[in-house]
């Protein structure tokens, strides 16, 4: 028993303001932060809350926060500006995410609003750190337990949506350069095998079709399959496929070199794993590419393109790129215009690079301007946007399985998903959110097709 005057177990001090019921999660950045908005909130409905329908009705507003680039740091504090109501009472404010791991206690320094900050291989504390927050000090926890975040949460519950993401790996050890993730998510590990194939089961068994795994280098994923085998994510694809109910699998986002020659024939031998592959390349510039540490060249990257294009001849390719790295000059860009041109992708994501404290990246020499960024950027969205309209427009006239997923703008009109990950855009009164259906594509937009419904026309 303790001492009346020993103070190392001192009680949190009672909690004055009110427990609050209402929680509403906005996820910024990667699918990775909606898989994590998502599981914090099924882990307040597991304490008794309930979501709220808006964020004015929330008494608690999570922002889940990414670090990526300046830009979504920014957004994060003026966003907690705008949470202050009118008649000056504001929601509990949690900020989340990879600002939070990033900036910690500081966060609660520059904006005193804020009541919680917790990091991403914490947030399954966020129960004991809403308690902590009622005393009125901010509660701040950015720890990265050895034990991770996903045993304590409760188990997955009916999903919303047909299709579901599933973290099977979290964290980094590339350091890239460039890059904030390895310090905001931690060193790489891979979930177990069982853990992940009971989620799934659950995910499914709630009415899910397509399940994405997801990690920051999702293709590093590597488990023991309980047969004492040691397994590459094609491994756990292949025992995800076994699962009756479960109609696609998809996986993003892969490095090159974790590209392994297993999982590119998983997409040739496994039929519910989509012709879809995100594979960021950044540069086409061998100097920029050792510059920011990738550890592959141009042209090993389209030895691997080869290679998955002999496995699955239709595969939508998709990628990463970053304009403006450090010392890039005219002849580096259009190196990287030559790899796109070379490599030919469904959709591509491209950026402007964004210095990050703390990476050696932001104390390189030759930082390129911002109206040099901008032109650059222009000129390779230009050659990437056209190569998307010319990947959609092979479509027109073919017969595509798509999978409904919401209600699309029209009251009649449903959208869903090609295999190549393509939006489509049907009316079929029949069907239903969650369905597979036949469409033939009668025309193509630079995002999104327009089809009719082949069990239509039959029924
Ligand atoms: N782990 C994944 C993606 C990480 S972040 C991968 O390696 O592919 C998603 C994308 O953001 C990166 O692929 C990169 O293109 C971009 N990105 C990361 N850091 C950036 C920075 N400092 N400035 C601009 N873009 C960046
Ligand atoms: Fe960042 Fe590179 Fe890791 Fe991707 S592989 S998360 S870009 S450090
Ligand atoms: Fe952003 Fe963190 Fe994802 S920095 S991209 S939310 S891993």
């Amino acid at each position: 028993m303790n001492h009346p005057t020993d103070n190392t177990n001192v009680p949190a001090p009672a909690p004055t303001g009110d427990a609050p019921s209402r929680y509403f999660v906005t996820s910024f950045g990667c699918q990775m932060n909606v898989y994590d908005g998502e599981r914090m909130g099924e882990m307040l409905n597991a304490q008794g809350m309930q979501a709220a329908a808006t964020r004015e009705d929330a008494d608690l507003v999570i922002l889940n926060t990414c670090h990526i680039r300046e830009k979504a740091v920014a957004r994060v504090y003026s966003d907690i500006g705008r949470l202050k109501r009118e008649d000056g009472s504001k929601p509990m404010i949690a900020v989340a995410g990879c600002v939070a791991q990033a900036e910690g206690g500081e966060i609660a320094r520059r904006a005193p609003s804020v009541d919680i900050v917790v990091g991403p291989q914490a947030y399954h504390r966020l129960p004991q750190l809403i308690e902590q927050a009622r005393s009125g000090k901010a509660a701040v926890d950015t720890d990265m337990p050895a034990v991770t975040k996903f045993g304590a949460l409760p188990a997955r519950s009916k999903q919303p949506r047909p299709s579901a993401f599933l973290t099977v790996q979290e964290g980094c050890d590339k350091f890239c350069t460039y890059c904030v993730v390895p310090y905001t998510r931690g060193a790489e590990i891979s979930r177990p095998f069982a853990d992940l194939v009971e989620e799934a089961r659950a995910l499914v068994d709630g009415g899910v079709k397509e399940i994405t795994l997801l990690g920051q280098n999702v293709n590093a994923w590597t488990g023991n399959d309980g047969k004492g085998r040691l397994q590459g994510l094609e491994g756990l694809i292949e025992v995800l496929a076994d699962l009756s109910g479960l109609e696609r699998i998809r996986y993003t986002t892969s490095h090159p070199n974790d590209m392994t020659d297993g999982l590119i024939a998983a997409h040739r031998d496994v039929p519910k794993l989509m012709p879809y592959l995100h594979l960021p390349v950044q540069s086409g510039s061998d100097r920029i590419l050792k510059a920011m540490n990738r550890s592959h060249s141009a042209a090993s990257y389209l030895a691997i393109i080869d290679k998955v294009r002999a496995a699955r001849p239709d595969i939508a390719l998709s990628g990463d790129f970053i304009v403006g790295f450090p010392g890039e000059t005219e002849a580096d860009f259009e190196a990287t215009l030559d790899i796109v041109r070379n490599a030919r992708y469904a959709q591509a994501y491209s950026f402007k690079y964004s210095s990050r404290p703390g990476t050696p990246a932001a104390d390189m020499e030759d930082q390129i301007s911002p109206e040099i960024m901008d032109e650059r950027l222009q000129r390779l969205q230009d050659l990437l946007n056209a190569q998307q309209r010319e990947f959609n427009q092979g479509s027109v006239g073919e017969r595509t399985r798509v999978l409904l997923e919401r209600q699309g703008r029209r009251a009649d009109q449903l959208v869903g998903k090609s295999p190549w990950l393509q939006s489509v855009h049907v009316v079929d009164p029949n069907a239903r959110i969650g369905d597979l259906i036949d469409v033939e594509i009668l025309s193509a937009g630079p995002n999104s097709l327009e089809g009719t419904s082949l069990s239509m026309v039959t029924a």
